[in-house]
């Protein structure tokens, strides 16, 4: 724990950037079992963002595993300190006025909590979106061979199977991937930013 720091303020606050670059950050945080379609609509809304020219950028729960965080596991104590180095760092790009979009499984709420609070104490959006598919559906879909090596006890906490996934009570977007396609995704998607004012 450090001791004897002092926050230093800068002389740019969250609305003169906006208000210069013509964007507004905020953190769209896709949450879901793996093979829900997280990382498939993340890549998606990306592209399409940045196609329009918005600052965009996306952490994936795979991708930041091979680096800033890949010295943590799958057992609990690791996902939540996981879910809080993410929170912080997207909010680090919130706060650079980037559309950022995260794509991790993030399976408790207390722990996206912890990352809107976040967000909201810094005046900056946080949108939780639940992709949503039932386990028959992403256990079918299984691209990676995950569960299927879950069930057959070759991977502990693997979530959905042996550890805990807790839905989103009250989601700003919810998707259910096996109604709708990618392109419907991001475009519910789109159409939440434009209404409440992130992109143009
Ligand atoms: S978490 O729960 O938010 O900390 O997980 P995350 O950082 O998003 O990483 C999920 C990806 O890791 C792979 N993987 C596992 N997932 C769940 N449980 C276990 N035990 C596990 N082991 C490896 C898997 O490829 C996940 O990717 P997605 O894209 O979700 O399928």
């Amino acid at each position: 724990m450090a001791t004897n720091i002092t926050f230093h303020a800068g002389s740019v606050d969250v609305q003169e950037r906006v208000d210069l670059l013509k964007q507004r950050g905020v953190t769209i945080w896709l949450t879901g079992l793996s093979a829900s379609g997280k990382s498939t609509i993340a890549c998606a809304l990306e592209q399409h963002l940045l196609h329009r020219h918005k600052f965009t950028y996306r952490l994936d729960g795979d991708n930041v595993r091979f680096g800033l965080n890949k010295d943590l596991g799958f057992d609990e104590k690791s996902r939540v300190e996981n879910i809080r180095r993410i929170g912080e760092v997207s909010k680090l790009f919130a706060d650079a006025a980037c559309v950022t979009v995260t794509a991790f499984i993030s399976p408790y709420i207390a722990d996206r909590k912890v990352a809107r609070e976040l967000h909201e104490k810094a005046n900056l959006g946080f949108i939780e979106v639940f992709v949503d598919a039932p386990l028959s559906v992403v256990e079918q879909r299984d691209p990676k061979g995950l569960y299927k090596k879950a069930r057959a006890g070759e991977i502990k906490d693997f979530t959905g199977v042996s550890a805990p996934y807790e839905a989103p009570e009250s989601p700003e977007i919810h998707i259910r991937t096996d109604e709708c396609d990618v392109t419907g995704a991001v475009q519910k998607i789109v159409e939440y930013l434009t209404q409440h004012g992130y992109i143009s």
